[in-house]
């Protein structure tokens, strides 16, 4: 038995920082954001939005598009590095606001590869006949842990989510996942304090935001990126001919560009939301998945191959038939 994507949907909060916004924020320019990394603005959650909020309302898009019911989920796993609270898990909390009881909720902390880690998950669960009905969502609220006065970083960064429903069947919809992480790079991309580690005489929250060697992560990003494509590929004996849409996780377009080079895809058939979303981590790929459905570029039988790459490093992909 394998999973297939039944429905997706994304939310993004009204807010909307541009990149003359960040101007007056710090010292950049919008030409420099748009050159090094493609992002022109992104959404930022309100003080009284949380990332479940945004988590259940791409939920709820997702379950009608796929014409599902809160009785039918019987599997969340929420990928997030912003989660509400420490617990209860964003996914209990996603279950109580869309009115779901007693199925396994839970949530992973992969940053920005959570969501191809959370889909790898309920793929094992729906193909080995545990679930019937996943919901599998990407979701952050970055803007909570990005220091607005550090410029290397804060001009990346943005809100959202995204959310799809696997159900079994009998054709192969996730045809396979690639997960990859190593914890040797951990100092180049991460956060400065958090639950059991703060700085020495810190404050709770004091001091807990993003730090990113940008230079590093790029080069290894690429060249993570590159393999993990290579080796979905050659995992399924595919010619990258056969790939009809790329949805990467949508850090910089510099990197995007590259893993498209390497699959030899013109950018007509990478998804791309950064220009409007920036790098919303763990709802990058949903979210981009979502859009290019709802807009009627990904159809039905349409071969894609999802990436990601993120603190940790993590990284990942997934080869799914839609
Ligand atoms: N505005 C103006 N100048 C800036 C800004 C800014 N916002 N930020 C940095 N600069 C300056 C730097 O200070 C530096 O100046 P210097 O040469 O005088 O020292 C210069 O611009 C170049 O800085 P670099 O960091 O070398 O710029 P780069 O071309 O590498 O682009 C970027 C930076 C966009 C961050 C890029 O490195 C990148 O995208 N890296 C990878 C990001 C990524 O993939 N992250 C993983 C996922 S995120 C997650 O997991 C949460």
């Amino acid at each position: 038995m394998y999973s297939r994507i039944a429905g997706t949907g994304h939310f993004a909060p009204e807010k909307i920082l541009s990149n003359s916004d960040l101007e007056k924020l710090v010292d950049t320019s919008d030409e420099w954001i748009r050159s090094r990394s493609g992002i022109e603005r992104r959404h930022l959650a309100d003080d009284d939005q949380a990332t479940s909020d945004l988590a259940v309302e791409a939920s709820k898009a997702a379950m009608e598009a796929a014409g599902v019911g809160p009785d039918d989920i019987d599997f969340i796993v929420v990928g997030t590095t912003t989660p509400d609270l420490v617990f209860p898990n964003v996914g209990c909390i996603v279950q109580q606001q869309l009115g779901i009881h007693g199925c396994a909720a839970f949530s992973v902390e992969a940053a920005c590869s959570g969501f191809i880690y959370a889909l790898s998950i309920a793929d094992k669960f729906v193909n080995s006949g545990q679930a019937r009905c996943a919901l599998v969502i990407g979701a952050e609220t970055l803007s909570r842990i990005t220091d607005w006065t550090d410029r290397t970083t804060c001009v990346l960064f943005g809100d959202g989510a995204g959310a799809v429903i696997l159900q079994p069947s009998d054709e192969a919809g996730i045809i396979s996942t690639h997960l990859r992480a190593d914890g040797q790079y951990r100092n180049l991309l991460t956060t400065t304090a958090g639950i059991s580690v703060q700085p020495e005489g810190a404050a709770l929250r004091e001091g807990f935001n993003v730090r990113m060697a940008g230079n590093e992560v790029f080069k290894v990003a690429v060249k993570s990126l590159e393999s993990i494509v290579e080796e979905t590929l050659e995992a399924n004996g595919l010619d990258r001919s056969e790939i009809d849409w790329l949805i990467p996780h949508q850090a910089n377009m510099r990197i995007i560009k590259a893993t498209a080079k390497r699959l030899g895809m013109p950018l007509e058939k990478v998804v791309l939301t950064l220009r409007d979303y920036g790098n919303t981590s763990a709802a990058s790929v949903p979210m981009a998945l979502d859009i290019a459905i709802r807009d009627g570029r990904i159809q039905r039988g349409q071969l894609l191959l999802l990436e990601a790459f993120g603190g940790g490093f993590t990284w990942g992909s997934a080869l799914v038939r839609y």
